[in-house]
């Protein structure tokens, strides 16, 4: 068979907003670099399909348009603070339109295999089907040689299935949801209403915080600022335990629903422990209690897939027993070096993972410039080690918290290796903000390379929360207080 070779700096595999981000900060970093996606169109698990991975066709997202967009795009105005799935799709498209990124991209392309040889890496790719998955065999096989490669295609796409004692012996007939994940809940809530179902019930073995969409008015996300980030975590979560004790609230991943409660309250769900076994229609919980079921639905999370990884790259990169990755602040593997990337593979603990995949591209192509380098194999070894040991005392152990963050933690950790964390210095119109709001995803175009003169004006329409600018009168009142008081102490003024 025929093999077409071609070169250029950077292969970015993925399409969806990681691959999209990475291909524009590489193209402003002057590289050359194509994106390789197997559908026919950007947007990745955003854009809705029957019979492919992604959203179900009910799905808003679950953080506001400020903190889950390009850092240099923002929404449009007339856009809801939590966009529709087709909203994100066009918006992902709008992107792509409005910087010229559709022609650096092959749709209808799988990559089968990357590998490195002598310094190269070679991405082999191979025409698909109309339905983005099945290969036509008879198609041409296509190398392109590369001394970049990004791989961006989501960690989201591999479904993790729980299996329970006699799972098999169950015949469909009323719902289980299985989980308490934002999948979970947004399936339940929709087979309550919409769906009409006969009873709903959900099963969780770990439970959940549940946060509603908006709080005193504002999208939830908008509260998460420097000002709580800086508190100590222990008392962090404390202020929230107040509210609930039963289990530590910034310890596991929030499940947000504006109405799961309202429906468990009038009996429309019904929340259960884990399963402990099936028996026909059966199922059996872990309190001995059981009921019937016409249909279970495994909302249980997915696992981390890089099939087109050799054995040897995979094995370094991926802990496939307890999805995990090892990899320097979740982009570089030690053992490879900045040569291969790994972009959008973190999950945020309160906000989205666009910007956390943008400023991961922006370092990348930093480094592929050579404007930046990494450190030593055995200081990127203990750094990963590290986090290991700080992620496990923060979060629960589950397999969904394994690449957990902070996004203006995180983002500011990598901004700050690009001279692009935001500085309450050179923005001092700003500082207030920069402490008290969210901010949105331009506070990191402030500066740094190829910051935008659009980004003061974007980050000063984040809302800036009643509950949090007050917060800082108060702190800011304290402060001047006790200043006070031991200047005229100092002083002898009484
Ligand atoms: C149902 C659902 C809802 C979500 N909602 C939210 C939310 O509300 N807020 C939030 O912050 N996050 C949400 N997420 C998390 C989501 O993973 C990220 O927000 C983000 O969209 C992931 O983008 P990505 O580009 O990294 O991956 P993806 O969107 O998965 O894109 C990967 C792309 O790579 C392509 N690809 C894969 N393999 C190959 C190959 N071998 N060759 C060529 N192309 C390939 C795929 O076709 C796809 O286009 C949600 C996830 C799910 C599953
Ligand atoms: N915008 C939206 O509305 C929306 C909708 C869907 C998903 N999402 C996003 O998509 C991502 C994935 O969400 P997700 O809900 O699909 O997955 P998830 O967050 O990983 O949640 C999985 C759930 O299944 C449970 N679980 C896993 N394995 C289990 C097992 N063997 N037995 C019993 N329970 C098990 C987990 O419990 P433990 O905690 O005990 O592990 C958890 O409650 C998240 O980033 C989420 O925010 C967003």
């Amino acid at each position: 068979m025929d093999t077409n070779t071609e070169a250029v700096d950077v292969v970015v595999i993925g399409g969806g907003i990681s691959g999209v981000v990475t291909l524009k900060c590489l193209l402003d970093a002057g590289l050359s670099a194509v994106v390789i996606e197997r559908t026919d169109d950007v947007g990745g698990l955003w854009k809705f399909r029957e019979n492919d991975y992604g959203v179900m066709s009910f799905t808003h997202i679950n953080v506001s348009k400020y903190n889950y967009c390009f850092s240099d795009f923002p929404f449009p105005d007339d856009v809801p603070d939590y966009p529709h799935n087709k909203d994100m799709a066009k918006y992902v498209g709008n992107y792509v339109e409005h910087f010229d990124l559709r022609k650096h991209i092959r749709f209808h392309k799988k990559v089968l295999n990357v590998k490195k040889e002598n310094n190269t890496w070679t991405t082999k790719i191979k025409q698909v089907e109309a339905d983005g998955k099945t290969v036509q065999d008879s198609a041409e096989e296509e190398v392109i040689n590369s001394k970049f490669v990004a791989i961006a295609t989501g960690h989201h796409a591999k479904p993790s299935y729980a299996k329970f004692p006699g799972q098999d012996s169950f015949k469909e007939k009323r719902v289980l949801l299985v989980g308490i994940g934002n999948s979970a809940v947004d399936v339940a809530v929709n087979c309550a209403t919409v769906g009409r179902c006969k009873s709903v019930y959900v099963s969780t073995r770990s439970g959940a915080w549940v946060v509603p969409n908006y709080i005193f008015g504002h999208a939830t996300d908008l509260y998460a600022c420097r000002l709580f980030f800086k508190l100590p975590w222990k008392l962090a979560n404390t202020i929230f335990e107040a509210l609930n004790p039963k289990m530590q609230a910034l310890s596991t991943q929030p499940t947000v629903s504006p109405t799961l409660i309202h429906h468990i309250q009038r009996g429309n769900i019904k929340v259960v422990p884990n399963v402990q076994r099936i028996e026909g229609s059966k199922v059996v919980f872990m309190d001995d209690t059981s009921a019937e079921f016409d249909n279970i639905i495994l909302c249980t999370g997915y696992k981390i897939d890089l099939p087109y990884l050799e054995d040897g790259v995979r094995d370094v990169v991926l802990d496939d027993e307890h999805n995990d990755i090892k990899l320097y602040k979740n982009v570089f593997s030690p053992e490879i070096g900045s040569s291969l990337a790994f972009i959008g593979f973190v999950q945020p603990a309160s906000g989205g993972v666009l910007t956390m995949s943008e400023i991961q591209a922006r370092w990348f192509a930093e480094m592929c410039k050579g404007q930046v380098q990494l450190p030593s194999k055995s200081e990127m070894e203990a750094n990963i080690a590290e986090e290991k040991i700080v992620c496990s005392s923060k979060y629960y152990k589950s397999a969904r918290h394994t690449i957990q963050r902070d996004p203006i933690v995180y983002n500011d950790e990598i901004a700050d290796l690009i001279g692009a964390k935001p500085s309450p210095m050179t923005n001092p119109g700003l500082a207030w903000r920069l402490l008290l709001s969210s901010c949105g995803a331009s506070q990191w175009r402030l500066q740094g390379p190829n910051s935008w003169s659009g980004a003061a004006d974007a980050v000063k329409k984040v809302p800036l929360t009643d509950l949090m600018n007050y917060s800082g009168i108060l702190v800011v009142s304290v402060i001047g207080l006790v200043l006070a008081y031991f200047l005229s102490r100092v002083f002898g003024i009484y």
